[in-house]
């Protein structure tokens, strides 16, 4: 597959996606979404994928929405298209794990993009931020929800209402970013995350994955219970057996997703 807005690599488990329009800063076009949507429907069926990196390049993640592709459209034509929900959140219901990898601008829908990922690992240049009430608009893809569940209300009203830019270190501070790193260490970091990702069991990677997720949307004894039963039925794998007897036997497990 080869595309315009995006560049794509496989290699040892893990699938990349470099999102790639330079020359508008990396905004989110319908056309770049759309590509983004096909790789990850591929990728969810390609054995030869157990975890997704999702990066810009060394000066910006994403500038946000495509400004000028939005600019003429009205009430009407957003609403009809379903625009965002049409098309912008395949990423969310990918089943294996997504580690944004951000250096530079994530702003709006780069923000949210990243936000919509499983963490962020951030280069010390990164700069977040929800600026679209600047364009007389709100956040329309999680920037006032994710964000606001990410780093509570505080600094999400902050962020969305005055559409300042926060700096990595603030970010990091309030839980949007997992870890921090230097620019030209943020690829390497980024991939031995997900190389050791794509290295364990997939059927518990899978459920680890769902199962944070449900804390978003369920009480703490729901989601107590979505956990409990969930570990339970790991004992029921092969590779439960084969990594607790690796450890006993003080040798590497050897995972066959089973
Ligand atoms: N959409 C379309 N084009 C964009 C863009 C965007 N979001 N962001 C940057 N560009 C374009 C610029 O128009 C410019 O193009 P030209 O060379 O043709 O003029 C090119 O990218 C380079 O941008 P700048 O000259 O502005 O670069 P800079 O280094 O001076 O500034 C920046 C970088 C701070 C990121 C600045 O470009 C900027 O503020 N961009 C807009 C950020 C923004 O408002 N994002 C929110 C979009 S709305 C949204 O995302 C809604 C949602 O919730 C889904």
């Amino acid at each position: 597959m080869s595309f315009e807005n995006i560049q794509i690599s496989v290699d040892q488990g893990v699938g990349v996606i470099t999102l790639h329009r330079p020359k508008a800063m990396n905004a989110l076009c319908s056309p770049l979404m759309d590509e983004l949507t096909q790789v990850l429907d591929d990728w969810e069926h390609n054995s030869d994928v157990r975890a997704v990196v999702v990066t810009g390049n060394e000066k910006v993640f994403a500038a946000g929405a495509d400004i000028k592709e939005m600019q003429s459209k009205t009430f009407v034509d957003v609403h009809t298209e379903n625009f965002i929900t049409a098309g912008w959140e395949r990423i969310t219901t990918f089943r294996k794990p997504v580690i944004a990898a951000v250096a530079g601008y994530a702003l709006g829908g780069g923000c949210e993009l990243a936000m919509m990922c499983d963490f962020i690992i951030a280069a010390d240049n990164a700069q977040f931020g929800q600026p679209e009430i600047k364009l007389g608009i709100i956040p329309g893809a999680g920037g006032t929800q994710r964000l606001t569940r990410a780093i509570g209300k505080a600094k999400a009203m902050d962020l969305c209402l005055t559409g300042r830019n926060m700096a990595v270190e603030e970010a990091e501070r309030a839980g949007l970013v997992a870890r921090v790193v230097p620019v030209d260490d943020l690829m390497d970091e980024a991939l031995k995350a997900a190389r050791s990702i794509a290295s364990y069991s997939m059927p518990s990677v899978m459920l680890a994955k769902d199962s944070i997720n449900s804390a978003l949307n369920t009480s703490l004894s729901e989601g107590m219970m979505i956990e409990r039963r969930m570990f339970h039925s790991l004992f029921a794998t092969d590779d439960q057996k084969e990594g607790m007897q690796a450890f006993v036997d003080k040798r590497k497990p050897a995972f066959k997703d089973k």
